[in-house]
Parts: C-alpha cells; sequence; structure tokens
C-alpha cells in the first residue's frame, strides 16, 4: 500500500461543516469592519524576508525563530539574472500592508487609509493548542497623515472589543498601555536596563543576550527566573514624555467614555519591535497558556521606516482560530440546507432531471442530486442528509405524464408541476425560502 502524506505539523484542514463556520465569522467581519469604514486589501502571502526584519524586528521572536522562508537559491535560478533575495511566508499583516501603501501611493489618495484583511499568516513556531504554523488574522490599519488621533486608538479598540462580542467571545480582559514615542521608547530601554542591571545573573541565557540587543524582549520571556526578577520591576511611566502621556490619558479617557473595560498594564510591550505609543491585547483565560485572542496598538514610524512618508498608523489583528476556540458559535445553528433535492428514479429520466437542476441553479435555487440514481429509500435519505427544503421527485408515472412533483419536507405537501415549468417551481420555492 502506499505511504500517506498528511497534512504538515501544526496545519490544519478546515472541513465543509467548519468552513460554514469560517464563512459566517469572515461574514460578520466584513460587515462590522466596513461600517467603521474599512476596505479591504489582499497582498501576497510572500514577501522580502527584509521587509519583515525591518519592522517586526531583527531581533523579535518571530524573525529570530519563527520565519518560513522559501528557497532563495531557487527563486534566483528560476528568475534569471536576479540576484538571490530571501522571501519569506508573511508571519503578520502589518508590515505588508504598509509596503503596499507605500508602494502604490495610498498617501496620494486619501488623508487615511483605512484597510482591513482576512487570511493565512504563518509561523515556524512549536504546534500546540491555539498555536499554529498556518494559522489566519482578521486584521485592520488606519494609514495616513489624518490617522493621529486618540480617538482613532480608542476606535480600532472598540472595533477589535465589537468584532470578539460579535464572534462569541465575550469573556476576554483587555490590557492596554503605552510605550510613547521612539525617543520615549529609547528613554524606557535605558530604565528597564538600569533596573534589571542587578538581576543579570538570574535572566536565562536568550535575555542576557536580549538584554543587549532588545530589553524589551526580556518582558515577553516566560522563562521562570526571568519572571521572578520582572516581578520586582517598578514601572511608573517616568520614562515617558509628558506629551505621550497625556496623549495616552486622552485614549484611556476615550475607550472610558464608550464604556470599555480595561486593565493597565505597564509591562506589556508586545513582541514586534514596530510600536509607539498605545499598545493593546486581548486575553481569553480560558484558553490556557496561548490565551491571547488578539493584539495591535500604534506604529508611527513605521511608514517611514520602510521608506514611505512620515505618517502615522495603527491597528489592529485578531487570531481567527483562537475566537473559534473560545467562541460560543453554535454549529448546528449555521449548517445550511439546499433549497431542493432531485430525486431520479428512472435512467429515462435522467437526462430531463439533469437539465432542470441546471436551470434551477442558474436561477438561484441550490440543488443536487445522485446521478447514479438507487432507490426511492436511498435517495430521500441523501435529500435529508443535504437538509433540503424540496425534493423535486421524477419517477416512472410522472415521466410519462411530463411532470414532476414537489414535495415540501416541512409540510409534508405535494404538488405537480410541468417538466418544462421551471418558472413555477422556482417560485415555488423562493417563495417557501421567504417565509421560513
Ligand atoms: P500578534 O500579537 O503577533 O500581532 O498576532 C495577533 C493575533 O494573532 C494573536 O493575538 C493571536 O490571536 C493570533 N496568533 C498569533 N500567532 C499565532 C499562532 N501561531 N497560531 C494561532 N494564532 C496566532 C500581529 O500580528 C500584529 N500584526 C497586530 C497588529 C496589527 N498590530 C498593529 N496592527
Amino acid at each position: 500500500m502506499s505511504q500517506f502524506i498528511s497534512v504538515p505539523r501544526g496545519t490544519a484542514d478546515i472541513l465543509p461543516e467548519e468552513a460554514l463556520l469560517w464563512q459566517e465569522m469572515e461574514c460578520q467581519t466584513r460587515k462590522i469592519i466596513s461600517s467603521y469604514g474599512y476596505q479591504e486589501i489582499r497582498t501576497p502571502f510572500f514577501e522580502e524576508t527584509e521587509l519583515f526584519a525591518r519592522s517586526v524586528g531583527q531581533t523579535s521572536d518571530i524573525v529570530q525563530k519563527q520565519m518560513l522562508n522559501l528557497a532563495a537559491q531557487a527563486e534566483a535560478a528560476r528568475d534569471e539574472g536576479s540576484k538571490a533575495i530571501s522571501l519569506s511566508l508573511r508571519p503578520e499583516g502589518t508590515a505588508s500592508i504598509v509596503r503596499s501603501y507605500i508602494q502604490n501611493r495610498l498617501d496620494k489618495k486619501e488623508r487615511i487609509s483605512k484597510l482591513f484583511y482576512i487570511g493565512p499568516m504563518f509561523r515556524g513556531e512549536r504546534p500546540q493548542k491555539g498555536r499554529l504554523r498556518q494559522f489566519h488574522q482578521i486584521g485592520v490599519e488606519a494609514i495616513g497623515p489624518e490617522s493621529s488621533s486618540p480617538f482613532l486608538d480608542a476606535e480600532v479598540i472598540a472595533l477589535s472589543s465589537s468584532l470578539l462580542g460579535a464572534l462569541g467571545v465575550t469573556d476576554t480582559v483587555l490590557k492596554i498601555n503605552t510605550l510613547g514615542t521612539a525617543q520615549d521608547k529609547d528613554a524606557f530601554a535605558e530604565y528597564l536596563k538600569k533596573q534589571l542591571a542587578s538581576e543579570i545573573s538570574q535572566l536565562c541565557p536568550d535575555c542576557n543576550s536580549r538584554f543587549e540587543r532588545n530589553i524589551f524582549r526580556v518582558l515577553d520571556c516566560k522563562n521562570e527566573g526571568c519572571r521572578k526578577a520582572l516581578a520586582k520591576l517598578q514601572l511608573d511611566y517616568s520614562y515617558i514624555s509628558e506629551e505621550s502621556r497625556y496623549y495616552y490619558v486622552r485614549v484611556k479617557e476615550a475607550l472610558e467614555g464608550l464604556g470599555i473595560a480595561y486593565v493597565e498594564d505597564p509591562k506589556l510591550v508586545r513582541g514586534l519591535d514596530y510600536y509607539t505609543h498605545t499598545v493593546f491585547e486581548f486575553s481569553c483565560p480560558r484558553l490556557g497558556s496561548q490565551d491571547a485572542v488578539g493584539a495591535g496598538g500604534r506604529y508611527n514610524n513605521l511608514v517611514e521606516q520602510l521608506g514611505g512618508p512620515a505618517v502615522d498608523a495603527v491597528g489592529f489583528a485578531l487570531g481567527m482560530e483562537r475566537i473559534l476556540l473560545a467562541g460560543a458559535q453554535d454549529k448546528k445553528e449555521l449548517q445550511q440546507g439546499l433549497d431542493t433535492f432531485m430525486v431520479c428514479l428512472d435512467e429515462q429520466g435522467l437526462s430531463k432531471a439533469f437539465k432542470l437542476l441546471q436551470d434551477l441553479r442558474a436561477r438561484g435555487v441550490s440543488a443536487d442530486m445522485n446521478f447514479r440514481l438507487g432507490s426511492m429509500k436511498s435517495q430521500m435519505r441523501q435529500a435529508d442528509k443535504a437538509k433540503a427544503r424540496f425534493v423535486l421527485i421524477l419517477g416512472e408515472e410522472e415521466l410519462k405524464s411530463g411532470e414532476i412533483a414537489l414535495k415540501d419536507m416541512q409540510q409534508g405537501t405535494q404538488e405537480r408541476f410541468g417538466l418544462d415549468a421551471v418558472a413555477e417551481i422556482v417560485c415555488k420555492i423562493q417563495g417557501n425560502k421567504l417565509v421560513k
């Protein structure tokens, strides 16, 4: 027997029943996000590796440990004459959206570009519950010279909160923090170094190197010794400028105005380098160790850092698999049935049934049949499985009289129609669909 090849580690198939949940999630997302004025953007699933190194950060775990690279040499060989460029599957969406914003000169089109995306992201992490190598995000990015307002930070947080609520995740904790401007971040890093200098021996080898290269990463470390050292930290925002602190106060006031509860966490720095000012994270404690269902923040320097104009930006991304793990979406409720299933009992009627099936579909009626025919009982069982509201029956008797029977599976009633009376059949099915 041939050897079976299964799905790669950390990835998953989405089977038809689950796909309904995904469709529902995407449909609700699109509706809610567009009500906030965002428009969809689609970027490639892979980009130059350097894009992520320069945005997410060379020293971030994502770039250091989780990038899924494509074979650069092979790419160069295909693309004759080009130098070997390292390509990576996108680990997140923000860098790609900013790249696209710059490349397509979206700054010339709008003072603020409100963009959203739904799609797969790839990180070569050690897979576990809620942590995959291919996962999906719902994300928004508001970029442009007019994106600098504490109300927009609050609006982005409010949007993520209402999305989570609409998708059935209501028991989340929202943590927020501010990192201030780039200068404030430098002061914050110096402050951290001073505070942690006496604890260096307690830190893990990774954090010892992070201490010099990017001290913020120490705050994300899960190592026991590091956590103990971090517990002693006193973070009082003294390293943040007065102006940045005022911006943060206004974000908090705007959240309070909307009745959005939050917990302030001065240690929340997020594992990506591009953030400035507001950062936030929604966690769902029920999910265990991978409890972040979504996160985001402001990134005022990234567009310029990647070669674009000096414009501000803010955004977030939600993890769709984690939403499904946490959510109360009822699978049964979402099971869609067919409008009609065609039961054909006679080989002679097959071509007529086949034609009618196509005519029905062309008029927006969902319809299916089994071309291998089979007994009335087995075909009715199939109709049942397909949750068909109506069953069209074409037996020997109907065929003789040039008719077809339409059975309403909910009412238990049956009517006959001429085999060519497509419009009448559609009318009957659609009419009943409306009063369902
Ligand atoms: P992130 O915190 O890296 O932020 O990811 C956002 C969300 O994606 C997480 O909260 C989590 O729900 C989900 N997620 C991340 N990694 C995995 C994984 N391996 N398996 C399953 N789910 C995962 C970002 O990606 C930023 N781009 C968010 C952002 C947008 N900031 C500003 N704009």
